[in-house]
């Protein structure tokens, strides 16, 4: 495509050059399904990676192709059947499973309509029954998507078909900016934006506004439709290239949904994607699908159900390995990453970019400190250092006169729970947070908990006794875990489990973490909280005034994110900066994932519940010796997990969950071009408009009401650049196009956490 400049003036030209495919290849339906020849779409992908020969000649194969071979792979109802059975055991402990199917007025109008889980799994067994599957991979996509569309980030089952045997990508990350800060944000090729930005480039660059012959919002919203977060602002943002999921590396939403970033790579982006800009200038581009899995040998989409596949049956129930990718993808990002692009060296380092303090170097900021915060950490190896990293910056910070911190917690999906209490004491020692939770209160939950209970009783609590109890006691199911509300213990398991009957179900009792328990360590994967244990020393003032710190997010915060802002909003009375969102001029929320407190994987509890029987054998004949046992929702499925507690709000009376509740950011700004590529513009446009009344938020009229002038904005855009070296714009380009080849891989983990 010899017009579209861009690509080959930003370093595109490789991936795009490249470009797998002539069309003929790619036509699905040039490929008949599953008809045992040559010809059969899967054998096709195997000749495409391997050639002849058995080495590895290419790994993308044409979108088109990898789905006519997914969807060659027949139904099997009979496992089908099997699965949806066993994963319903584990719907109970979705902390909203009631409530999602009735959430309050405001929550279904302005953020997500309510779903009917349980009514979904009803529907897809009949679909079963009536044999109205086309293939494994339908199956599939409506099981991913039942639990998707309820939009918690902690709830998800992704069963084999999904994501086990391609991940797709398209190759363009897109950008949406308003080119003053102040017009609406209009959609552009990120590349265009970096050039513009830093190249001494020929072409003014256009927007994008048809995508595949639909508006380019209306495409983009849809698309958005399928993350993890609830908040379709946040969703929205989650679609572009941004520098904080950037420098989380693989761990992160890599380049974006759109290009298959985070819950992008479970949706089949078609074979092509059709750009138009408002220059009329038309751009395709072809998409891919990344085998998870090796096609050697591979001829139909039985040879590929066969070998990949692990149906189950009541010979065998042992699990093949669904990939064999799995063991070469290290673990071990190095502790101290290199400066992710677009950010400045920072002043204190953590470990993995997962935290990092800096300061403004540029004249009007010396008073300001940026904590930039984008996980909470669940390796155990980083535990200890993400904690010192806060405990060396802030007096840091304040030895060298700032008296200002910006929170930058854009990409934080969460980590460990406690870490988010830490921090939070650490900026305000003599505060209490509050954190109460609940869960779903049902027989499962109340025969462990009796258990556990009975066990964690046999021996005194100090945390070093003998094995078997000393896992009772640390486990939540004891009821000598946790406090009431009112901060005292509970007196029995009866009085922890409830239950209490609010809003249509029923939950535990309220309950807070006791960070004073010398089980912390335990949970934190090694640390105290400070202000407690051996940490108990630390109190004191805030160390800056609630009005100097002020929180900046992309939406994206959830889980143990939701936490530390709720502590900082509610009980200290930080305020919000929310980034981006969609094209129009209404408040956005700051807080757009999952505001639950806890996750569970399906294993965790079935290692619960296989614990309980393995200590008291008589209870092999209640709900836990006939629902936990079958392996089939691992066999099945490469990701599967709940939300297992609520978080409530501090003297809340109405019994919802946090999950629930709607609530602005005290500010809203737009995505300028600069804040795309150096992550200090975006830093001083949050100080301006929040200390030094020089900027504006967004404020004002309706969705849409406003045009956009598709002219106005290029003009505006070719006149913006940062200020550089060109020596330094070359590496700074390079940078940011090594990124480009970024994948989400979800290595990070923690018990507050919502895989990317
Ligand atoms: C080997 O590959 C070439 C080129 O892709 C193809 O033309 C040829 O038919 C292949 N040979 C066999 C034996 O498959
Ligand atoms: C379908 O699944 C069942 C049970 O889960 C298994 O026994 C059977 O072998 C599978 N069929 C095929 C064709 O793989
Ligand atoms: C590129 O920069 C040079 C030197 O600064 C200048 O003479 C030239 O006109 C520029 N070209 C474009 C396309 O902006
Ligand atoms: C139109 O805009 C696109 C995207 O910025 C650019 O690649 C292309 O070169 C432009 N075409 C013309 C004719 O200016
Ligand atoms: C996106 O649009 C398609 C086609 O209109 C529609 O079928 C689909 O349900 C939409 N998806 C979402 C998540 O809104
Ligand atoms: C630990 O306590 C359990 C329960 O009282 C007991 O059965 C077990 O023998 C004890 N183990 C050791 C090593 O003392
Ligand atoms: C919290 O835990 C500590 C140590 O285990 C214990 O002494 C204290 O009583 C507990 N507090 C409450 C309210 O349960
Ligand atoms: C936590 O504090 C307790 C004292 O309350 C101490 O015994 C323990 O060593 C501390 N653990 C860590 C990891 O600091
Ligand atoms: C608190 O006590 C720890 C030792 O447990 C010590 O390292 C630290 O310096 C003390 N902090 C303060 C603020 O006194
Ligand atoms: C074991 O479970 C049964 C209920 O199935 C219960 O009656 C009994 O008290 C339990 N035993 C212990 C030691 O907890
Ligand atoms: C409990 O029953 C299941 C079958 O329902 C069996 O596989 C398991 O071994 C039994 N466990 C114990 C502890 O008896
Ligand atoms: C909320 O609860 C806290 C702690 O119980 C209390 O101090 C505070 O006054 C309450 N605030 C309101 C507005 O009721």
């Amino acid at each position: 495509m010899k017009s579209f400049a861009l690509l080959a003036l930003a370093g595109l030209t490789s991936l795009i050059g490249a470009s797998p495919v002539s069309p003929s290849q790619t036509s699905p339906l040039a490929a008949r399904q599953g008809d045992g020849t040559a010809s059969a779409p899967c054998a096709q992908v195997s000749e495409y990676m391997y050639g002849n020969g058995t080495a590895v000649v290419k790994t993308d194969v044409p979108a088109g192709l990898a789905m006519a071979c997914l969807g060659s792979v027949p139904f099997n109802a009979t496992s089908a059947k099997k699965l949806i059975a066993s994963i319903r055991p584990y719907m109970n402990w979705q902390s909203t499973l009631i409530a999602l199917k009735n959430p309050p007025a405001e929550y279904a109008q302005k953020v997500q309509p309510p779903i009917d889980i349980l009514g979904g799994l009803d529907m897809i067994d009949g679909y079963i029954d009536t044999n109205r599957f086309k293939n494994e991979y339908d199956f599939g996509w409506t099981l991913y998507t039942l639990i998707q569309s309820a939009h918690d980030g902690h709830f998800s089952y992704i069963p084999d078909s999904v994501s086990s045997i391609f991940q797709w990508g398209r190759t363009v990350p897109l950008v949406s900016v308003s080119v003053d800060g102040t017009q609406l944000p209009a959609v552009f090729a990120f590349a265009d934006v970096l050039g513009n930005q830093f190249k001494n480039i020929s072409y003014t660059p256009s927007p994008v506004v048809e995508i595949d012959g639909t508006d380019v919002f209306e495409y983009l919203e849809n698309l958005s439709q399928y993350g993890s977060l609830q908040d379709r602002d946040a969703l929205y943002n989650n679609v572009f290239y941004e520098l904080a999921q950037v420098s989380l590396g693989s761990s992160g939403g890599g380049t974006g949904m759109f290009t298959g970033g985070g819950r992008g790579r479970f949706v089949y982006p078609g074979d092509t994607t059709t750009l138009k800009f408002a220059n009329g200038t038309k751009f395709t581009m072809h998409n891919y699908g990344r085998p998870a899995i090796n096609f050697r040998g591979i001829a139909t989409g039985e040879d590929l159900a066969r070998k990949w596949f692990s149906f189950g049956s009541t010979a065998s129930e042992a699990a093949k390995p669904l990939n064999d990718k799995t063991e070469t993808i290290s673990t071990t990002a190095a502790a101290l990453a290199p400066a992710a692009p677009g950010y400045p060296s920072p002043v204190v380092q953590g470990p993995a970019n997962l935290i990092n303090g800096f300061f403004i170097d540029a004249p009007g900021y010396e008073d300001v400190a940026v904590l930039s915060v984008p996980n909470f950490v669940g390796a155990t190896q980083y535990e200890t250092m993400f904690q010192k990293t806060s405990q060396e910056f802030i007096p840091k910070a304040l030895a060298a006169g700032k008296t200002k911190l910006i929170l930058d917690l854009q990409a934080n999906g969460g980590g460990t729970i406690l870490q988010g209490y830490d921090l939070f004491k650490q900026l305000f020692p003599d505060m209490d947070p509050y954190g109460a939770n609940r869960f779903r209160a049902h027989e499962a939950i109340d025969v462990i908990g009796q258990t556990y209970s009975a066990i964690a009783s046999l021996g005194p609590r100090t945390g070093t006794g003998n094995v078997t109890i000393a896992s009772a006691q640390s486990s939540w199911f004891d009821y000598h875990n946790d406090m009431t509300v009112d901060g005292e213990p509970f007196s029995s398991w009866e009085e922890k489990y409830g239950p209490v009957e609010v809003n249509g179900d029923k939950y535990t009792t309220l309950n807070r973490w006791n960070l004073s328990d010398v089980y912390i360590p335990q949970a934190s994967g090694g640390i105290n909280v400070t202000g407690y244990n051996s940490l108990a020393n630390v109190t004191g003032p805030p160390k800056f005034k609630p009005e100097n710190i002020v929180i900046v997010t992309d939406g994206y915060c959830a889980s143990t994110c939701t936490i530390f802002t709720e502590f900082l909003t509610q009980q200290a009375g930080v305020k919000t900066i929310a980034m981006g969102g969609r094209s129009n001029k209404n408040p956005i929320q700051a807080i757009g994932g999952v505001k639950g407190v806890n996750n569970y994987g399906f294993s965790y509890i079935q290692q619960q519940a296989k614990q309980a029987v393995r200590w008291n054998r008589s209870l092999n004949s209640s709900i836990l010796g006939q629902d936990y046992y079958s392996d089939i929702p691992f066999m099945r499925g490469a990701s599967y997990g709940v939300n297992n507690r609520d978080g409530l709000r501090r003297n809340d009376t109405s019994g919802t969950a946090l999950q629930f509740v709607y609530e602005e950011a005290d500010c809203r700004l737009y995505y300028t071009p600069e804040m795309t590529v150096d992550i200090t513009t975006l830093w001083k446009a949050a100080a301006d408009v929040q200390w030094k009344k020089s900027g504006k938020c967004v404020k004002g009229s309706k969705y849409g009401s406003q045009k956009r002038n598709a002219h106005e904005v290029t003009k505006k855009l070719g006149r913006r650049r940062v200020f550089t070296t060109q020596a330094a714009a070359k590496k700074q380009v390079q940078a940011f196009e090594d990124s480009f080849s970024l994948e989400t891989e979800s290595k990070m983990e923690g018990d507050g956490f919502m895989q990317p």
